[in-house]
C-alpha cells in the first residue's frame, strides 16, 4: 500500500473487457456467498473499460469480500451499467450497514467497526481508495445501518466506446 500511495507505481492502463474480470469474481466468491446461503448475483457486462485490470480486480475483490463478510441475511449483487463516459460498477449488500459518521473513516487503514468475530486487518478499503486515486476512479458509498451498503466505482470506458457513446448521444440530440 505504501507503494500504491507513494506514486512510485505506474500501472499499465489498457482497454479490456469487464466480463472476464466479473467471471473471475464469480468463481472466487460465488462459493463463499452460497456457503452463507446468501443470494449471489453478478450481472453480465459487455462494456470495455480503460484501466488496469489487475488493480481493478483487486479493488472489486476487496469490496465483494466485505459485502459477503458483513452480510448474514439476504444477498450480494455486483452490477454494472453505462453512465456517461464511465462504467458504473456497484457492489450491493443487504448486510449490517455502516453508520453515517464512519462513511469516510472506513477507507482509513486499520479502521474496523465490525463485531470481533468479523474482523479482518482493516486494509481492504484503504487499498480500494489508493487504487482508485491511482487509476482516477471515483468511489462512493451509500449505506444504511441494518439495511445494507452499496459501494460504487466509476471506471472510464475504453476510448473507442466512450467516443461512440458521445456520437450516439449527439445524433439523438440533433434529432430531438
Ligand atoms: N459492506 C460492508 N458492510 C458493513 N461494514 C463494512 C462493509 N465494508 C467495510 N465495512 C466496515 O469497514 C471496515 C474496514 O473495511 P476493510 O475492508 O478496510 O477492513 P476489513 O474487512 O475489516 O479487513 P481486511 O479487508 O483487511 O480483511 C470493516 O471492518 C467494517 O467495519
Ligand atoms: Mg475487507
Amino acid at each position: 500500500m505504501a507503494n500504491l500511495d507513494s506514486g512510485s507505481l505506474h500501472p499499465d492502463i489498457i482497454d479490456f473487457s469487464v466480463q472476464s474480470l466479473l467471471d473471475d469474481l464469480d468463481v472466487a466468491f460465488g462459493p463463499l456467498a452460497m456457503g452463507k446461503a446468501l443470494r449471489w448475483d453478478v450481472t453480465p457486462c459487455i462494456a470495455r473499460v480503460r484501466s488496469n485490470p489487475v488493480l481493478l480486480e483487486r479493488m472489486l475483490s476487496n469490496l465483494v469480500d466485505n459485502a459477503i463478510r458483513f452480510t448474514s441475511v439476504g444477498g450480494v449483487v455486483v452490477s454494472s451499467r453505462l453512465s456517461g463516459p464511465s462504467l458504473l460498477l456497484q457492489v450491493w449488500d443487504t448486510g449490517m450497514g455502516i453508520a453515517p459518521q464512519y462513511h469516510e473513516r472506513v477507507f482509513d487503514a486499520f479502521f474496523r467497526e465490525a463485531p470481533d468475530g468479523n474482523r479482518g486487518a482493516g486494509l481492504g478499503l484503504p487499498i480500494v481508495r489508493s487504487g482508485a486515486r491511482m487509476l482516477g476512479i471515483d468511489v462512493t458509498l451509500r449505506s444504511v445501518p441494518g439495511r445494507g451498503s452499496c459501494f460504487s466505482m466509476r471506471v472510464p470506458l475504453a476510448q473507442g466506446a466512450a467516443v461512440r457513446r458521445e456520437a450516439v448521444a449527439a445524433s439523438f440530440s440533433s434529432v430531438a
